[in-house]
């Protein structure tokens, strides 16, 4: 009979304490609720604006800025599919939302790909939301011009946790292609004991057969977790392969995505 241990994402990220010991944001936590003046209009709470659903929150420096333009057209571009992946999307800034609703129009413009800015675009003049989620160091908080809030992503789950964060500096534009891979990894080994690989779903596009022969069958396939026995894998995943290697010891276990969906856990 098969040992059952609980993994994938949820498992695993619920190893971690809700609240960090520190005060600061980590992968795991719940993340700080806050009430959002928005360009959708005001939200008591942010926790109660999600409830429920994978969420976004999409922080960048400046309105009037060129990266900051071109990545709320970008994402704007991402909402539908976002959308439809059950995940919300919501962008920040500390300049106000007056200011906000003046920029998109410069945003539609630019992005020329007759774009509607679908997702909410807080205003955190106060910069608190901006503390609490560690975009700007408490230390600037009285600092009202420079510096700014840095381009962070956090990707928080329907129980309102952190799964992930992306930190960059203001001169490198994120890669929308990159977050939304971020959100369908993480929903695809949320429940299920997986692990995507690096560069997933360009992965293993070529492989090699214990026949001898290469196959491109498990390109975009997905690495069964240690947690699953030989047992648990055969039983459940009858379609696996396990990569051949020097040590000998079976840990690349690649499994097709359509398997993965199919499977009960
Ligand atoms: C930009 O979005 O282009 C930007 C914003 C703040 C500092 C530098 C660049």
């Amino acid at each position: 009979m098969c040992s059952t241990i609980k993994s994938g994402t949820k498992a695993y990220m619920g190893l971690y304490p809700e609240g960090s010991t520190d005060g600061g944001l980590r992968l795991g936590n719940i993340v700080p609720d806050f009430a959002m003046d928005t360009t959708q209009g005001k939200f008591d709470s942010f926790h109660e604006w999600k409830k429920g659903k994978w969420a976004i929150l999409f922080g960048h420096p400046a309105d009037f800025t060129p990266v900051c333009t071109t990545e709320i057209g970008r994402l704007a571009l991402k909402y539908d599919k976002l959308f439809e992946m059950g995940c919300l999307v919501a962008t920040l800034s500390v300049d106000s939302v007056k200011s906000h609703k003046k920029w998109l129009e410069d945003v539609v413009a630019h992005c020329e790909n007759k774009i509607e800015i679908k997702f909410p675009i807080i205003g955190d003049q106060d910069r608190s939301i901006s503390v609490a989620y560690g975009m700007i160091d408490p230390g600037n908080l009285d600092e009202q011009k420079l510096p700014l809030t840095i381009r962070a992503v956090f990707i928080i789950n329907p129980e309102n946790k952190l799964m992930l964060s992306l930190n960059y500096p203001a001169c490198v534009g994120r890669n929308m292609d990159e977050i939304v891979r971020c959100v369908e990894a993480l929903q695809l080994s949320y429940e299920k004991s997986i692990a995507t690989p690096a560069n997933w779903p360009n992965n293993h596009a070529d492989i090699a057969m214990p026949d001898g022969t290469r196959t491109n069958e498990f390109k975009g396939s997905v690495f069964l977790l240690p947690t699953v026995s030989a047992e648990e894998a055969a039983e459940r995943y009858p379609g696996y392969h396990s990569c051949s290697v020097p040590s000998g010891k079976n840990y690349l276990r690649l499994v097709k995505k359509d398997e993965v969906e199919s499977a009960a856990v």
